[in-house]
């Protein structure tokens, strides 16, 4: 019997390529989202993408804080685990509206926890953030650092790790995945999925493909005064397909053993810098980005990569594509589609 898997925010970036991965790995999806930030159209495509598979794949327009909805899906559907990634995430937008932050993120989540334990499904994997080593002493990070964060959106990270070892301390059935991601980057291959942030972006990816396909002028490179190779920002790039499979290898772990709950980074384990990243994406493209250098942006930290030999020995899984894959396909996405899942008159 194929496992039945909720997907929580199943239609956003990561969210939509993992359910691609996992129709295409023979699980069903059952996908909720409220589409704040994403489109429908990225389910109608994932569906497409997964060919014959498409068939085990159902959506509800869902907000997570409206728990009678929830208690309604649960007492008609069996759920075998929940990956949760439903959640606000602009660093900045968290920073002007805490009470939001906090009310989305957490409400929504409690709500899920407390709706999942009533109907006795206590299998979750949850979308942290890397963000929760705060500015490291040292890197790579590893699971076992100091955790710390520097504005709402991280905490609301932060504290949700904290309720999930909680209520696994006060109940052993619970076996939960905490996934640290570092920087999601780049598309599905075919170039019919990819990452559509609504207004002006807020990650280095999506702003370059956006200056590449015409839409603005050119990128502005937050600091180049960091004790770095060239100066600007380090981070750890990860192709979205293989944070995609990293999902599927924690659900593996959470069918296969007892777990309890277990925390692992999902990087690629080398940094590259901003300009090294400008670079790879002109070398994939052929277009040119302009730069306008600048100031720091507060919050940034200097160097953010992980050290991700927990998940390569306890999960079995490894990232398989390297920065030329990740602009590749960044640009395949951005070059078939200029406004996303939009159009020129409905995007800013
Ligand atoms: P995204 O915005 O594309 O996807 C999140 C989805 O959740 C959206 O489709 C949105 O409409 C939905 N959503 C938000 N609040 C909801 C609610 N209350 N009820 C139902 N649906 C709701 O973001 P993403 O990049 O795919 O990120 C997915 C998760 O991974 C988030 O939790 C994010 O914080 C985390 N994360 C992302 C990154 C990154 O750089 N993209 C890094 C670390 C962690
Ligand atoms: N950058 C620019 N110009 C831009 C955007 C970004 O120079 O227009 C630089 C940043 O200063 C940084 C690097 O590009 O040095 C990466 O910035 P991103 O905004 O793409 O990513 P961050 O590492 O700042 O943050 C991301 C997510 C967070 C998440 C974190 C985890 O946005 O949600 O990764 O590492 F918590």
């Amino acid at each position: 019997m194929a496992k039945n898997i909720l997907v929580t925010g199943g239609a956003g970036y990561i969210g939509s390529h993992t359910v691609l991965q996992l129709l295409l790995g023979g699980f069903k999806a059952v996908v909720i989202d409220n589409l704040d930030n994403s489109s429908d159209i990225a389910i109608k495509r994932v569906a497409e993408l997964a060919g014959e598979f498409g068939k085990n794949l159902s959506f509800h327009q869902i907000d997570l804080r409206d728990k009678a909805s929830l208690e309604k899906l649960f007492s008609s559907t069996n759920f075998d685990a929940v990956i949760h990634f439903a959640g606000l995430k602009a660093v900045g937008e968290s920073v002007q509206k805490p009470l939001l932050y906090y009310n989305n993120n957490i409400i929504g989540t409690i709500n899920l926890l407390e709706v999942m334990a009533s109907y006795g499904c206590k299998k979750l994997v949850f979308s942290s953030s890397a963000t929760v080593y705060g500015w490291p002493k040292e890197v790579p990070c590893t699971e076992e650092f100091p955790l710390s964060a520097t504005n709402p959106y991280g905490r609301t990270k932060l504290f949700i790790e904290e309720i999930c070892r909680d209520i696994y301390r006060s109940d052993s059935e619970w076996s939960i995945i905490l996934l640290r991601y570092f920087n999601p980057v780049g598309a599905h291959p075919s170039g019919y999925i990819g990452e559509d942030p609504r207004g002006i972006p807020n990650n280095l990816m999506p702003f370059v493909q956006q200056v590449a396909v015409g839409r603005r002028p050119a990128l502005t490179v937050f600091g180049s005064d960091y004790s770095t190779k060239d100066g600007t920002g380090v981070r750890d790039y990860i192709h979205v397909v293989d944070l995609s499979d990293g999902h599927i290898a924690a659900l593996q772990k959470l069918f296969e053993s007892k777990i309890g709950c277990e925390v692992y980074n999902l990087g690629t384990g080398k940094g590259t810098s901003v300009l090294e990243m400008v670079a790879a994406f002109e070398k994939a493209s052929g277009q040119k980005i302009p730069l306008v250098m600048a100031a720091r942006r507060p919050g940034d930290v200097e160097t953010l990569y992980a050290l991700t030999d927990k998940a390569e020995n306890e999960l079995k899984w490894k990232a398989k594509y390297g920065i030329d894959e990740m602009c590749r396909d960044q640009w395949s996405w951005a070059s078939k589609n200029p406004y996303g899942y939009g159009s020129a008159d409905s995007t800013n």
